[in-house]
């Protein structure tokens, strides 16, 4: 088995960017832990649908890692559901960090996926709107671990309508706008039916299965001696 379910071992974010760190030093590029989070979160999503291909999803996708882990995800989920649009909620110019534009890079190719990059506020909006009346299942990589101080437009607007809708949502790592250290949630933040978080589950969702729903925990590569030499 090359995943874990319900293993509730935490570990705090300084600590785990630590270790994204170390795991590059030893050669396991934080471009393959990108691609192992995408791959493994397409596969728990696919194992919760046994009709995926039926399904209308939707991947918002902000500008840091987080974002990159649902741009990889939805580039595996497109060989199974015909339907999948992404949002990504910045221009693709103002994308943060390497490793998420180079999925930027490879999902702007990918016909069979609706993309929508943030330019302008009211059209995006209403797309947003549009698109997720009709969402099976929204899968939230707007934050991760990066949040910091309260939540900006587009994201800001953004949360609000996924929670308004009544797909089924995904919350990649942590649901965005959770603090990942204590749980607090500043303004506001979506509210997940699944978590999928990677290597560890995070303090900031212990008991917190209103927000999170079902967490679950997924591997990507990272072996558990790098751990011990912290
Ligand atoms: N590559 C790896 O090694 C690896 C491995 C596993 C998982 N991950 C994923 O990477 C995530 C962490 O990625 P990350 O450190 O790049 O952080 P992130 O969670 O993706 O968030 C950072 C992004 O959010 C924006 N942001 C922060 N606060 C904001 C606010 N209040 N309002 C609007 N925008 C805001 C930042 O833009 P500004 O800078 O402009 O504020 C930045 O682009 C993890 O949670 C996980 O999903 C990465």
């Amino acid at each position: 088995m090359d995943y874990i379910e319900e293993n509730l071992d935490e570990i705090d974010p300084m600590k785990m960017k630590a270790l994204e760190n170390k795991a590059e030093k030893s050669g396991i590029s934080k471009l393959l832990l990108m691609e192992n989070a995408g791959a493994k979160l397409a596969v728990e999503i696919i194992k919760k649908f046994k009709d995926i291909k039926n399904k209308n999803i939707i991947i918002v996708c902000g500008s840091g890692n987080n974002g990159g882990d649902g741009m990889v995800c939805a580039r595996h989920l497109c060989n199974f559901s015909k339907s999948i649009s992404l949002f990504l909620l910045t221009s693709g110019e103002l994308i943060k960090t390497k490793e998420n534009k180079t999925n930027w890079q490879i999902i702007k190719q990918i016909k069979s996926i609706s993309i929508y990059e943030y330019i302008d506020d009211e059209k995006f909006f209403n797309k947003f709107r549009e698109v997720s009346e009709s969402a099976d299942i929204i899968i939230d990589s707007i934050f991760g671990t990066g949040l910091k101080g309260s939540i900006k437009n587009p994201a800001s607007q953004i949360i609000e309508i996924i929670n308004k809708s009544n797909s089924f949502k995904v919350a990649v790592d942590i649901p965005s706008g959770i603090d990942p250290n204590n749980g607090n949630i500043q303004d506001k933040c979506v509210k997940a039916n699944m978590t999928v978080t990677f290597h560890k589950s995070k303090p900031g969702i212990k008991n917190k299965i209103n927000i999170t729903g079902e967490v679950i925990v997924v591997q990507i590569g990272i072996p558990p001696e790098l751990e011990n030499q912290l």
